[in-house]
């Protein structure tokens, strides 16, 4: 009895000095940057990570858009981020990050109906769940990596002509355990680089920062520029759809230990709005800061092949690729 207090005294201890330790170590975006008059897509925007940047970007006066996939809760988000802000222009878009259909539909519903965009943010994710989606597609790679890719390939006219604007790919720093590399990359998309715990939920997030630092190649002299972020091990949703054990196990632990949203969400709304990083290009960002990227993400073959792949199962037409011009 006495030990298993003293366990227990002891967690809440540490937690607490974790705790006074993020505090104090967070980096804040810190920046006033004013968006009246500009236009941000979030995907994801309902909740967690997504809806603190939606709720940031409405404070400086954007136009929001908040992309997800249910209706009730993006309806909800919406509602309690105009009471917040005060600011009516934001809406919200359906879209189904598991659908290349769905994210077709979104693309086509933005270019036809909205006269410019400035900064879109890809930061819907998944963590768990197997199987190949209807497009036959494994369902965490299309929805964290695979919709990101299509979606900016086919708003990418629009961004370019609101330049400067910015496209921000939302990663995670659990994306250095990732299992995919050159050598396997045939297996891309099969369930056999799944066997190590959670390597389908890493490689995806490895994906998305190979995805910034190619796309950073194409986009040169643009007025576009993209970068992703990570947020720190954050307590959001992201494992909403998780075993009960696992979500409560992970969402205590977080809460208990680690980032807030509203804390996981300051680099992701520094690399959107800040003005100091404006210039910056293919950049990996956390805390606030610019990262080193890791070794497998800085060979350009595997950046290359990345690419290919993906165009290949985001069933790209040829007049939608974006050709490298060196
Ligand atoms: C975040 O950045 C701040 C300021 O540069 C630094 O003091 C702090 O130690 C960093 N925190 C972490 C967790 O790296
Ligand atoms: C970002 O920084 C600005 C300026 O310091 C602050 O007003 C805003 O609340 C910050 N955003 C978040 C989500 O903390
Ligand atoms: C690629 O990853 C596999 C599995 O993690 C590993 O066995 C192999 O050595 C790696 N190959 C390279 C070239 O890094
Ligand atoms: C994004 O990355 C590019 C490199 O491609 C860098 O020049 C630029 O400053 C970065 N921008 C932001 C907003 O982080």
């Amino acid at each position: 009895m006495v030990s298993f207090l003293s366990v227990v005294l002891v967690v809440l201890i540490l937690a607490v000095v974790f705790k006074i330790f993020i505090k104090l170590s967070v980096k804040r975006n810190g920046s006033y940057v004013c968006l009246i008059g500009k236009t941000a897509i979030i995907t994801g925007g309902n909740s967690g990570l997504g809806y603190i940047t939606a709720m940031d970007f409405a404070q400086r006066g954007a136009r929001v858009i908040i992309a997800c996939r249910n209706k009730d809760k993006a309806e909800e988000a919406v509602q309690k981020i105009i009471v917040a802000t005060n600011n009516k222009n934001i809406v919200y878009k359906l879209l189904d990050c598991a659908s290349l259909e769905s994210v077709r539909n979104f693309a086509k519903d933005i270019n036809e109906n909205e006269p410019r965009l400035d900064i879109l943010v890809n930061n819907a994710g998944i963590s768990t769940g197997m199987g190949l989606t209807p497009d036959g597609i494994q369902t965490i790679l299309q929805t964290n990596h695979i919709s990101g890719f299509l979606l900016t390939h086919l708003l990418i006219d629009k961004l370019k002509k609101s330049a400067p604007s910015r496209i921000v790919m939302v990663s995670s720093p659990t994306s250095r355990f990732a299992n995919l590399n050159l050598s396997n990359l045939k297996e891309f998309n099969t369930e056999a680089l799944a066997k190590r715990f959670y390597a389908l939920y890493y490689n995806s997030k490895l994906c998305n920062i190979a995805f910034a630092i190619e796309m950073a190649k194409r986009l040169e002299g643009s007025g576009v520029t993209i970068n992703a972020t990570h947020p720190g091990v954050a307590a959001t949703e992201i494992v909403k759809d998780a075993k009960p054990w696992l979500k409560f196990g992970f969402n205590t632990f977080t809460s208990l230990f680690l980032y807030t949203a509203e804390e996981g969400a300051q680099t992701q709304i520094y690399a959107s709005v800040a003005n100091e990083v404006a210039h910056i290009n293919g950049g990996f960002f956390g805390n606030c800061s610019r990262m080193d990227v890791y070794q497998t993400a800085k060979d350009p073959q595997f950046l290359r092949k990345v690419w290919e792949k993906s165009e290949e199962l985001a069933k790209l037409k040829e007049e939608e690729k974006i050709p490298l011009l060196l």
